[in-house]
């Protein structure tokens, strides 16, 4: 496996390698986990060369964010993609990415990006789909591979790519939970013992929804209240948002007629999480 911590060198890597060659990419922020890792997995089924980046994404986090203690540890992710059959770890620095004097970004305007994280984390996606676009400029991947964990995200690259031209097929793959239901995140690191039980309160709300579906409850305002009853029911644990949508769309729906997506964000102590579940 080899370690690249510059675009030119990147890029001429991927030159030299591609004729005829898939390149699969996975981008990440790194602390990789078991979620990062089903990535990877069916990263390198897929592909010829894989890339993976992991770089911490200044422009996707809100001022006061926690861009400066977000986990890092680039001996250890290297250590497990290297495990994984990873050929390049693209980590480059922020002055490689932002020089000074940057000053260009890439915005995916409307519905999309203005609700759910969007809403509750302005400027985020612009950050997103900024570095994203970069990303894929450097690595000119054939695949690139996505978490449904982030749901709106995948649903945001794959509108930046459409809208963009890009020749990238973009692949979402399911969540990876703990096996009490906790989706798993690198912000799980951040939990104290009695955070990580509370934690488990975000699935267990989804659940509600879905329990609630298969009893013929239809009314999306009952369905949601229900979610909020069970989530207030845990002192360390305050809603963001909670939200009955198209999975399409991601508008709001009153009945649940088809298949929806249901989607919470909270703040178990200090700690923002989010999750997401598809009901049919
Ligand atoms: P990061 O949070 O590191 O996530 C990288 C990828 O891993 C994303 O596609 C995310 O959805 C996926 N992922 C995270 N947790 C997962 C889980 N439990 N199950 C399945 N997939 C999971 O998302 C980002 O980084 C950044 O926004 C990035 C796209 C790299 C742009 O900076």
């Amino acid at each position: 496996m080899e370690l690249i911590k510059d675009i030119q060198t990147m890029r001429s890597y991927i030159k030299r390698i591609q004729e005829g060659k898939i390149v699969g990419f996975v981008p990440t922020m790194g602390h990789l986990h078991e979620g990062h890792l089903s990535l990877i997995k069916k990263g390198r089924e897929e592909s010829d060369v894989l890339v993976v980046s992991i770089f911490v994404n200044p422009t996707q986090f809100e001022p006061g964010g926690d861009f400066k203690s977000y986990p890092r540890n680039l001996e250890w992710d290297m250590k497990l993609a290297e495990a994984e059959g990873v050929d390049v770890i693209f980590a480059p620095s922020v002055e490689e990415i932002y020089p000074g004097g940057y000053s260009t970004f890439v915005e995916v305007e409307g519905h999309l990006t203005s609700i759910l994280e969007g809403e509750s984390r302005p400027g985020h996606f612009r950050g997103v789909t900024t570095i994203l676009a970069k990303l894929f400029n450097i690595v000119s991947p054939d695949r690139t591979y996505f978490g449904e964990k982030d749901y709106q995200q995948a649903l945001v690259v794959r509108k930046l790519v459409r809208d963009l031209n890009l020749n990238i097929e973009i692949v979402p793959l399911p969540t990876v939970r703990e096996q009490d239901g906790l989706a798993l995140s690198s912000r799980n690191s951040y939990l104290t013992p009695a955070e990580r039980k509370a934690a488990t309160v975000l699935y267990q709300s989804l659940l509600t929804a879905k329990k609630d579906i298969a009893r013929g409850i239809r009314d999306a305002t009952v369905i949601s209240s229900h979610m909020e009853d069970l989530i207030r029911g845990q002192p360390l644990a305050r809603i963001d948002y909670v939200a009955v949508i198209d999975p399409e769309t991601l508008r709001r729906v009153e009945r649940v007629e088809k298949e929806v997506l249901v989607a919470v964000a909270a703040k178990i102590g200090q700690t923002r999480l989010i999750d997401n579940l598809k009901i049919g």
